[in-house]
């Protein structure tokens, strides 16, 4: 058993399901998805053969975490687990589901849409939960108006989820993973196309990361040198000056830093929507990183990779 089951996901960020009828599919459904850089995948228990296409994915396809859904009784929890599960997810949120599982050590994603859901199930020690259906139960603005009361909660919204309207989600730090069907297209399925299963993984993975220029940093020589820099960049260009510890901003274009930092002509913060899951991906690659900034809470805020470019030094930033 993996202990990290929700930490993969979290990293991961997409939660592909298989929902097939031919169990010998599903192996190779999961290895076209690890390829395209999605090492896990739920597998819906809506076949008769579903747990089987759930053991042939442990048993051919290690690498990728496999998880069972439409989980709706501990029973069918416990024949899941038996099969191979790593990880439980279930439409709506029944209680004796969650306990069995918590009891198992297994992780389990229950389904929530209301207030009320989230009551009973962060009074059951969860904090992630499948926001189900995502698309008719309010989107991401839902998902945001719950996050009033349950400021600690995240969400895996699923149900309706598409290329087309996936961004808003995968910017959110709300959203814990996206999990959807549109990540194993059917037709694809059908006529056992895994080079098309790979391009739409690798295509969810960049949405999900949404790489964009973040900023261009200054090595200024003094603190006053900075705060010079900043101001140069808010007279021209009307880009407002901000103070951080180690540096000032001017808007989000420019940061100018109070003493010479990585990098001989300064550095370039490439932003995206979550660090988390971009150095998942990045380290995957093989990518080193050097430095890691956290924030007083310990949540890496810039990641310094280990090489340089032009004489700048890049790193990840948030959007
Ligand atoms: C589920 O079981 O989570 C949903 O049926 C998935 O919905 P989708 O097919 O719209 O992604």
């Amino acid at each position: 058993m993996r202990a990290n089951a929700m930490e993969l996901i979290e990293q991961v960020g997409l939660l592909p399901l298989v929902n097939v009828s031919d169990p010998s599919k599903a192996a190779p459904i999961a290895r076209a998805l690890s390829e395209g850089g999605i090492p896990v995948v739920e597998v819906t228990l809506r076949d008769k053969s579903a747990l089987e296409s759930l053991a042939n994915v442990r048993k051919e396809q290690p690498e990728t975490l496999v998880g069972a859904g439409t989980v709706k009784s501990p029973e069918q929890a416990a024949r899941a687990i038996e099969a191979g599960a790593e990880f439980i997810v279930s439409p709506g949120l029944n209680p004796s589901t969650v306990k069995y599982c918590q009891e198992n050590g297994v992780a389990i994603i229950p389904g929530v849409s209301t207030a009320s859901d989230l009551e009973l199930g962060t009074s059951l020690g969860l904090r992630t939960f499948k926001f189900f259906p995502a698309d008719v139960s309010g989107g991401l603005p839902a998902i945001n108006a719950l996050r009033g009361p349950f400021g600690d909660v995240r969400f895996v919204p699923t149900g309706g989820i598409s290329f087309e309207n996936m961004t808003p989600y995968a910017e959110s730090g709300a959203v814990f993973a996206i999990g959807g069907s549109f990540l194993t297209p059917k037709g694809a399925v059908e006529s056992n196309d895994w080079a098309a299963i790979k391009r739409t993984a690798e295509r969810a993975v960049e949405a999900s990361l949404g790489f964009a220029m973040g900023h261009v940093g200054i090595n200024c020589e003094s603190v006053e040198e900075a705060k010079e820099t900043a101001n140069w960049f808010d007279e021209r260009f009307g880009l407002k000056p901000r103070e951080i510890d180690i540096s000032f901003f001017a808007g989000k274009a420019v940061e100018a830093m109070k003493k010479p930092s990585f990098g001989r002509c300064g550095h370039i913060g490439i932003a995206c929507n979550s660090i988390t899951r971009a150095l998942y991906q990045l380290e995957r690659k093989g990518l080193k990183f050097r430095f890691f900034k956290k924030n007083p809470e310990g949540k890496i805020i810039a990641a310094y990779l280990e090489e340089e470019v032009g004489g700048f030094a890049v790193h990840l930033c948030g959007k």
